[in-house]
């Protein structure tokens, strides 16, 4: 369907806050941990960046300690920079390899990420679409939240139905991936990426939004408590039929 403007929907997002920031990856990587015990083949879509990083540390604690296999599962990551080969220490799959991928038993191929380097992008993000049906969906998707509203690398006025794609950054992802923890100059930044579409990320059958700190408080407040817009894509969760945004005290703030 499309939209034109702001419209009202039906929110159905399920919120959960949390006291602090480490509570809130417990509470995510556990709903990632029941679909990967529950399902035979579980499909899991995960996300780079600073907040999923204590999820990751969890789900290779519960693989080590409590006997997690992701022996079946397959993942499916949201995005990647254009132009950074694998073997850069900044592309989105050097993170998931030293985060998550090297310390679980996931089979190598079955964790998909887009490839930055591809020659014909365009190709490269229908593969990623067929690759996601083959498997048979999303399982579980989840998502960050960028201070401007932005999932995966959706900025503002991602249409609803877009799918994966290349897309520019903005110049406030730039900065915000440029304040040392990733990049240091906003000039090694790559200027675009590839990244799963709103439409790609709303056919998860279950999505889970971790937020936290009072630099996202606004961005959540607006996806939840705002019009159902484009220009805050974390909105168009709204009418998702099961999606949780987990948050600390500090994102849940001007609630
Ligand atoms: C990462 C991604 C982004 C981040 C968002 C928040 O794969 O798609 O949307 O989730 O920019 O990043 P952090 O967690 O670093 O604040």
């Amino acid at each position: 369907f499309s939209i034109s403007g702001d419209c009202f929907v039906p929110n159905k997002i399920k919120l959960v806050v949390c006291k602090d920031s480490s509570a809130a990856a417990l509470d995510a990587a556990g709903r990632i941990a029941v679909i990967v015990r529950e399902r035979s083949t579980p499909v899991i879509g995960l996300a780079t960046g600073s907040t999923p990083e204590t999820v990751y540390a969890e789900l290779v604690r519960l693989h080590r300690e409590e006997k997690l296999s992701f022996r079946n599962a397959s993942t499916f990551n949201l995005d990647e920079y254009v132009g950074l080969p694998s073997t850069h220490a900044q592309s989105y799959r050097a993170f998931m390899q030293a985060h998550l991928f090297s310390q679980i038993d996931v089979l190598p191929w079955r964790t998909h990420l887009l490839d930055g380097t591809a020659a014909l992008p365009a190709l490269e993000c229908e593969a990623f679409e067929k690759r996601i049906l083959a498997a048979g969906g999303v399982d579980l998707w989840l998502l960050g939240i960028g201070g401007n509203g932005h999932i995966a690398f959706n900025e503002p006025g991602s249409p609803v139905d877009s799918r994966t794609r290349i897309v520019a950054l903005t110049p406030e992802t730039i900065a915000a991936n440029s304040d040392g923890r990733f990049f240091s100059d906003p000039a090694e930044v790559p200027r675009a990426a590839l990244t799963a579409g709103i439409a790609t990320i709303r056919e998860a059958r279950r999505v889970v939004l971790l937020a936290t700190g009072a630099k996202k408080a606004a961005a959540v407040a607006a996806a939840m408590k705002g019009p159902f817009t484009e220009s805050c894509p974390a909105s168009l969760l709204q009418d998702h039929a099961d999606c949780t945004f987990v948050l600390d005290e500090d994102a849940a703030s001007l609630f």
